[in-house]
């Protein structure tokens, strides 16, 4: 019987990623990972869920992210450095894995950071779309780094935004967003204080990055009817909203046991009433209840939501064709002699033998080699 072939596992760079968003466009791109969240958080119960493993230092935190179902395994390691910018590095960067829950053979090794932006972007405005009031046309953005212009795009796609009103205690990361933002059907304004940024606003997103316990926004900035999609406050000690503000509110989060501890609740007691975001989408808890409600999203980012990209993501760079054959796994011809893979090929003498011994053993090299 002949062996069945060996699964390969395809590696998407970020150069590859780059390219599949130009082919399939932003909003695509933005939706299509959206709507695969969505029919995952409506599928909760049959994942395989734990909080993620966190290691701190002082500088920052690097985190590992599993989650699993009955076919698929996905991890995704990131990590939150926010002094990384003074050194030219992202703040956020990341890289992940999908492999077969039947046999453990990893399918897809994928980068992850403008994924993350992507999928936490459309986690968003997946949130507020049940959560914000229906007419929100104003958002304030708070914090106008490497996210922000994927928050805004979403919610303009996706919920309707059609102003923003700006601030980052960087000046010049407000300029590169408004920058960014021409031409993209949204009135943009620069402000000079997040106070006068929430003004009138209907949706507030916060998007800043400091670990320290910060407090970008406070009771007296809250109007009646707003909705907070609360991004970087997401690791223990690294906050945004004061505690008056989550206490004048419904809170809805991903996981709340990891919510418990990098939230902004992680302020507040334990029994502090909050609703899993996937019970508003499956219809057995309410999400908004009245125009003048208060509603928060308490969002740190859950494992499923790269599951979702990573699932997503799968299926686009085959059905495009993007990616390459990664020799990740060793392949020797009896499973059971793995060590024989170190051994020196018999007939090494005769170059065509050793090339034919080669293709043998990574049949994934030979494949690329003859493309
Ligand atoms: N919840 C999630 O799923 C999720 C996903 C990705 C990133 N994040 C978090 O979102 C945050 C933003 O990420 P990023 O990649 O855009 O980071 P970034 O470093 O590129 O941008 C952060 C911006 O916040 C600004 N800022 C800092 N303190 C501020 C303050 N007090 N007021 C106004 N602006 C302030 C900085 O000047 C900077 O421009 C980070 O904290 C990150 O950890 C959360």
């Amino acid at each position: 019987m002949t062996p069945p072939a060996f699964p390969t596992t395809t590696y998407l760079s970020a150069p590859d990623l780059v390219q599949l968003v130009r082919r399939l466009g932003f909003s695509a791109c933005l939706a299509g990972i959206a709507e695969r969240i969505e029919q995952d958080f409506l599928r909760w119960h049959e994942f395989d869920k734990s909080p993620r493993l966190a290691c701190h230092s002082a500088e920052g935190v690097i985190e590992l992210m599993p989650i699993a179902d009955a076919q698929r395994f996905a991890f995704k390691v990131v990590n939150g450095h926010p002094g990384n910018t003074r050194l030219g590095l992202p703040t956020v960067m990341a890289f992940g894995v999908l492999a077969d829950m039947d046999t453990g053979a990893p399918r897809l090794l994928s980068e992850l950071t403008i994924t993350t932006a992507l999928r936490t972007a459309a986690m968003s405005a997946l949130a507020a779309q049940h959560l914000a009031r229906r007419n929100s046309r104003h958002m304030a953005l708070i914090g106008n780094g490497a996210q922000s212009e994927f928050q805004a795009l979403a919610f303009r796609d996706r919920v309707g935004i059609r102003t923003l009103s700006l601030f980052d205690t960087d000046p010049a990361a407000s300029a590169k967003l408004a920058a960014n933002l021409h031409g993209q059907g949204l009135q943009v304004r620069i402000c000079s204080s997040t106070a006068e940024a929430v003004q009138g606003a209907d949706i507030v997103t916060t998007l800043t990055a400091d670990k320290t316990r910060a407090t970008i926004i406070t009771p007296d900035m809250v109007q009646p009817g707003m909705h907070f999609n609360a991004v970087g406050g997401d690791c223990p000690g690294k906050t945004e909203l004061h505690p008056g503000v989550l206490q004048a509110a419904q809170v809805f989060v991903e996981f709340e046991p990891q919510t418990r501890v990098e939230g902004d609740i992680q302020q507040l007691p334990a029994d502090f009433a909050v609703t899993e975001f996937w019970r508003v989408l499956a219809g057995v808890a309410p999400g908004r209840r009245s125009a003048q409600q208060v509603t928060v999203f308490d969002s740190v980012g859950f494992a499923l939501e790269d599951f979702s990209a990573l699932s997503w993501l799968a299926d686009k760079a085959a059905e495009l064709g993007i990616g390459q054959v990664l020799d990740l796994i060793a392949q020797a011809p009896d499973p059971k002699n793995l060590f024989g893979l170190l051994q020196p090929p018999r007939l090494a003498v005769v170059a065509g033998a050793r090339a034919a011994a080669s293709s043998a053993e990574f049949p994934a090299a030979a494949r690329r080699q003859k493309a």
